[in-house]
């Protein structure tokens, strides 16, 4: 980038590294054509780092203002430039953290002297990354209000070319199937949510790639918010296929009076570029996020292999059902008993007691800190389900407080699952769950599924989502600061709040509440092109499937699972010796295989939204281990044989797989022959390097 003549800031160049006397004079088109501005120039003809609305530039704005003179017209001019050793720390906000890297970040602050509104934009890179994080602060230096209606924190120019976007669409039990589209001239796409939280039905992250680019080859760029509420991606293309792409907080909805004196923080934008295709993108972000991102003692720690008693007992269940089920657990190598919905209040259904977080005494008399003492002699840690963030209208809490919910004078505020959600901007609120939360956490918890299953609705005035998504990080941030041991996974009716933004206080997130193993390959697919497989909660569940009735062998459910956080979701104690022994085998293989699994490079390599089957490989740093995982969903009796060739090995060494040696050259090349002639058919092949 660079200041132009005019002090505007103006946009080179974004791609490969180039050498610094390669960065010439900005290249623009017809510059004197159309003379709008008082200089005589126009600045639509340049590319922008931070477009404004009202002047010469007659596409959509990077941010939107409305002034006390009652119009919304803006300009900024670069008044000062300054670069600092470090990252950004946002405040209130998620953010990417320096750990034990080099970085370097320039705050670049522009003035619009009319309104004395002051925007600095904040741009961090790292040594070991090929991104740039990026954010935007509004100052109102004026003394009157200013009201902001639109904020993003970043803004990308790119010049003419045929280029795709790949983005991450889905529902309840179908989160981030991946899909991509032609960007066709003069179209605007908006890739975004304005459901409350992220959602299921748009991730915030998308890829913008050259149209014939691949998992493997061609320019591919990146953006994921680092942003728990309604997000937006914005691709503006003009005639000429010149595209603004435009990455923060959704427009729709929002809206922020900024008092004199205050400053509006935006969430952070990771732009993330690869020659090497979407895997390219891929695996950066997935490193940058495996290391940079959580800030819990959990991030790179082996984590408990756990049992979940939802698909096992639901609301129905006893204490001695809950310890017998740990038991066998026990016996099978499981480290983590997690008491699901169902332990508190009146909470025998979902219909009621969401709110009341004392124990339900008639369901569990010897309470929590009872409970947990008695799975910790069985053997396992204790943990504990919780949804902080709502309240059934039958519930004690409702009836002491029903102000507390978010609602609109006059009307009725609408029910989702039964129930309704806390207005988080009022710090009673806040306060009331961070004690009545820590009260059960301080009773023998050492991990937390934290749920929140509806949509936002009601919303009391515009920019309300953005208040709320503050108010929670708050109480998010108090109680992981407060809780530090305990490892947290948060869950939004399954995947439905997985982002980066809840990696930073939680290390993993619940995937799905699909927990079939086929249709999981495809979540779990779309989901690993942006969050590294050691943020994904993945657990073996029982047959047929609860959600869609499918039958799979023991042993590809467990494969399915393996490579996430793995887990058990079933009664144990319906399972058959036989399985019993595949579980003790697969937690065994677990824990030989995690390292790579968790730490090392994924490459996708069959993908399960082209083919009937699925291949997922994982590559040590040192790539001397690598491990394939293959599931087939679909076969015919005579199905040719696959050709699933691995990547990112050492070419000259010569890998072992069971009794046989390959050279790297061999398996990359060649491949490995996967017989599919199975229906629901998996392997782990595992390769190590002599
Ligand atoms: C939705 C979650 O995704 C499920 O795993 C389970 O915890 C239920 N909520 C409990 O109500």
């Amino acid at each position: 980038m660079t200041v132009g003549e005019h002090n505007d800031l103006l946009h080179y160049y974004y791609g490969k590294k180039l050498a610094d006397r390669e960065y010439k004079a900005i290249a623009m088109k017809d510059e004197n054509q159309c003379a709008f501005l008082p200089e005589g120039y126009t600045l639509e003809n340049y590319r922008q780092e931070y477009p404004s609305y009202g002047y010469s530039d007659l596409k959509s704005p990077a941010y939107d203002v409305f002034n006390s003179d009652g119009n919304n017209i803006s300009m900024l001019k670069v008044t000062d430039i300054k670069i600092k050793d470090g990252v950004y720390n946002p405040c209130g906000l998620p953010h990417i953290l320096q750990k034990d890297n080099t970085a370097q970040t320039s705050y670049i602050t522009l003035c619009d002297e009319v309104i004395n509104l002051e925007v600095t934009l904040i741009y961090t890179v790292f040594d070991e990354y090929d991104v740039i994080i990026r954010s935007a602060e509004f100052k109102n230096l004026s003394d009157k209000p200013i009201r902001i209606d639109r904020a993003y924190s970043s803004c990308l120019e790119l010049y003419t070319e045929k280029r795709d976007v790949i983005y991450f669409p889905g529902s309840w039990a179908r989160e981030r199937y991946m899909e991509r589209a032609e960007i066709r001239h003069g179209e605007k796409i908006d890739i975004s949510n304005a459901r409350g939280g992220s959602g299921h039905n748009m991730n915030p992250f998308a890829i913008v790639c050259n149209e014939n680019a691949n998992e493997n080859y061609g320019e591919a760029i990146g953006f994921s918010l680092i942003y728990s509420g309604n997000h937006s991606t914005y691709i503006e293309s003009d005639a000429d296929l010149n595209l603004r792409i435009m990455q923060g907080i959704n427009p729709q909805d929002f809206s922020y009076t900024l008092n004199p004196n205050e400053n509006l923080e935006t969430p952070q934008s990771v732009i993330c570029y690869s020659l090497n295709g979407i895997g390219g993108v891929s695996r950066e972000l997935n490193r940058l996020y495996r290391n940079n991102l959580c800030r819990s003692k959990w991030a790179n720690k082996d984590r408990p292999i756990l049992i979940n008693n939802w698909e096992a007992t639901y609301f129905d269940f006893t204490e001695d059902k809950l310890v017998s089920l740990a038991k066998t657990a026990k016996e099978t190598g499981i480290e983590l008993f997690v008491l699901d919905d169902g332990w508190f209040g009146s909470r025998n259904d979902d219909f009621q007691g969401l709110g009341d977080w004392f124990v339900n005494k008639s369901k569990l008399p010897s309470g929590i800190d009872g409970l947990s003492q008695k799975i910790n002699d069985v053997g396992l840690k204790f943990g504990i389900w919780i949804e902080p963030e709502m309240v059934n209208p039958n519930s004690d809490l409702f009836r002491a407080h029903p102000d507390w919910v978010i609602h609109v004078p006059n009307r009725q505020p609408t029910l989702s699952r039964n129930q309704l959600i806390l207005d988080l901007t009022r710090k009673e609120v806040r306060d009331y769950i961070v004690k009545s939360i820590s009260n059960i956490l301080s009773q023998g918890v050492s991990y937390v599924k934290w749920d929140m299953n509806r949509p936002m609705t009601d919303m009391p005035r515009p920019g309300y989502n953005y208040e709320y998504t503050l108010g929670y990080y708050d109480i998010l941030d108090r109680l992981t600061k407060a809780f530090p041991h305990i490892l947290f996974e948060g869950c939004a009716s399954g995947g439905g709040r997985f982002d980066p933004g809840m990696l930073y206080y939680m290390p993993q997130t619940w995937t799905s509440d699909d927990s079939d193993a086929a249709e999981r390959l495809r979540i779990q697919y779309g989901t690993s092109i942006v969050y590294p497989y050691s943020s994904m909660g993945a657990h073996v569940s029982a047959v047929p499937n609860h959600q869609i009735g499918r039958i799979t062998s023991f042993e590809m459910r467990c494969d399915v699972a393996l490579p996430g956080q793995f887990g058990f979701e079933l009664d144990l104690n319906k399972c058959t010796d036989h399985e019993l022994e595949i579980a003790k085998k697969k937690v065994r293989e677990y824990r030989e295989l995690q390292e790579v699994f968790h730490k090392g490079d994924c490459y996708r390599l069959k993908s399960p939204f082209e083919t009937d089957l699925s291949a997922v490989e994982f590559v040590s740093e040192d790539k001397k281990t690598a491990v394939v995982c293959i599931s087939s969903y679909k076969a015919t009796a005579y199905s040719p044989d696959e050709f699933i060739k691995p990547q990112g090995l050492c070419e000259n060494a010569t890998y072992r797989i069971g009794e046989n040696s390959y050279d790297g050259k061999y398996l990359m090349n060649y491949g490995i022959v996967f017989r599919n002639d199975r229906e629901n058919k998996s392997e782990i092949i595992v390769m190590r390097a002599e």
